[in-house]
């Protein structure tokens, strides 16, 4: 960490503690304890800030409650990747409005990817002005200083800047599960996808140092982590901003060699810059788990052209089946966007060329969104969207067929699950998430849970498997 975080940390603990006494002044005004609670929208990376988010709250002295919007302090951490988010967020806070009416202690923040976005700030602060708190992406480590403002009174606090000076390591989190976690290795990112706001929204692509990602990985492995996901929009790029640094493969084997970490996963990789190395990485490494996530977004050349992916078509196909062909019991799965300007009908076509060729085990489909500021939101050429869900069904139609077909493969095999938690429908069930990321429900106690065991896998039933522990 350069000097400059560790002062920016010291100085974020001080506000914790500030918080923290301030917060007990206001439950004795209002004579009870003071609840808070974190509302996530969008990505593994925003899990993974809302648990750093629920760990300032949690050390200032609030009472957590979980998924819940009663909370005296309710703290929306948003996406804003799709219009459909945005929307989502505008719905939950007309719910927050009507609460606040009615208490009058209650506080409303919004943070993350939404207000980073300068339209959508302008409709948060003139639609939605109850809105106490404000803040964006670059400054989230800032969130102690920003809740001790609150706490002393101060509203209309709006603190959005457009690039990261820290990053802050090592302030409190608070884990959602004991047994994994996410582990942020890099922030941003360059791609600039035509289509995309992240790069807008999160900035460019800042890797963290290796030796600070480690370290927090042998701190989490010494408090019970056995699963880490190692974060970033594009990871194989990690290092690239760092002179120096260690490539994506080589720290994926150190942190493979930490005492205690048995399994390691990754989120996202762009097919451009996936290298041998990495493959050849994960075939000699068992810990490392047989998923990967590798963005297709279109079979189109002509299209991934326009969207500034820089692979064609054969490329991306070529790819993936040298990835099948190394490490069979891989389980790939995608993103695929229906709908960017000008796509035809025989563009689509493409795109179910390359999931009927890939066999995809899984993939989230989307319908492309206007994002202001985006080159791909000024084109004249936007496909109507009579047009859009028509294609959407046939890509959508096409993905279920070949994901469920890839999904039957496993029947029968034993393999290792993950116990994550008690499962909520069927009582006396555990559910487990295999390395290939599949789920399976099986009959055992909860005091399994944060345990790898092996379990057959018995009925495939569509997503996910039913099967039994093999003692
Ligand atoms: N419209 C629709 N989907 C989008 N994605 C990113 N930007 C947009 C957009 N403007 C999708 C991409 C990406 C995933 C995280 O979200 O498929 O991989
Ligand atoms: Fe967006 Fe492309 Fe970056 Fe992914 S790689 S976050 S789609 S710009």
């Amino acid at each position: 960490m350069k000097e400059s975080d560790i002062l920016a940390k010291n100085d974020q603990m001080n506000y914790i503690k500030r918080s923290s006494e301030l917060l007990k002044n206001n439950e004795e005004r209002s004579g009870k304890k003071l609840t808070a609670s974190v509302i996530t929208f969008g990505c593994q990376m925003n899990a993974r800030d809302s648990e750093k988010l629920a760990g300032i709250l949690v050390s200032a002295g609030f009472e957590l409650l979980e998924d819940t919007e009663d909370a005296d302090f309710v703290l929306y951490n948003t996406c804003t990747v799709r219009d459909n988010a945005n929307q989502k967020l505008y719905g939950h806070l007309g719910e927050a409005l009507s609460r606040k009416k009615k208490n009058p202690d209650m506080m409303v923040a919004v943070c993350g990817c939404l207000p980073q976005e300068p339209s959508a700030l302008e409709k948060l602060k003139k639609s939605y002005s109850f809105v106490d708190l404000i803040f964006g992406t670059h400054n989230l480590y800032a969130f102690p200083e920003y809740l001790c403002r609150l706490l002393a009174g101060e509203r209309h606090i709006f603190e959005i800047v457009d690039h990261t000076d820290n990053i802050v390591e090592d302030l409190p989190v608070l884990r959602k599960y004991p047994f994994k976690s996410g582990v942020n290795i890099m922030f941003g990112c360059n791609n600039f996808c035509t289509y995309c706001i992240v790069p807008h929204v999160r900035g460019r692509e800042r890797s963290r140092d290796s030796s600070d990602i480690l370290e927090e990985i042998k701190k989490l492995s010494a408090s019970g982590v056995k699963e880490v996901m190692l974060l970033g929009q594009n990871v194989n790029s990690y290092g690239n901003s760092l002179s120096g640094e260690i490539s994506f493969p080589e720290l994926l084997k150190r942190v493979c060699d930490i005492d205690g970490i048995q399994r390691v996963r990754f989120m996202t990789s762009h097919p451009k810059d996936l290298s041998e190395d990495l493959i050849r990485t994960i075939k000699n490494n068992d810990k490392i788990c047989r998923h990967l996530h590798l963005p297709l977004q279109s079979g189109s050349t002509k299209v991934l052209k326009e969207m500034n992916r820089r692979y064609t078509k054969e490329q991306y196909v070529d790819l993936a089946l040298h990835i099948k062909d190394e490490i069979p019991e891989i389980a790939l799965t995608t993103d695929i966007m229906v709908g960017f300007p000008g796509e035809t009908a025989g563009d689509v076509d493409d795109t179910i060329d390359v999931i009927e060729t890939v066999k995809y085990d899984n993939a989230f489909t989307f319908i492309y969104s206007k994002r202001m500021g985006t080159p791909a939101a000024v084109r004249e050429d936007q496909v109507p969207p009579d047009l859009v869900k028509i294609s959407f069904d046939r890509v959508l139609k096409c993905v279920q067929e070949t994901a469920k077909e890839q999904s039957l493969r496993w029947q029968g095999q034993i393999l290792d699950a993950l116990v994550e938690e008690e499962n909520d429908s069927l009582e006396g069930y555990v559910t487990g998430r295999l390395s290939n990321n599949m789920i399976v429900h099986f009959p055992a106690s909860s005091s399994l849970i944060g345990n790898i065991v092996p379990v057959r896998l018995e009925e495939c039933r569509g997503f996910y498997y039913m099967g039994s522990e093999v003692k």
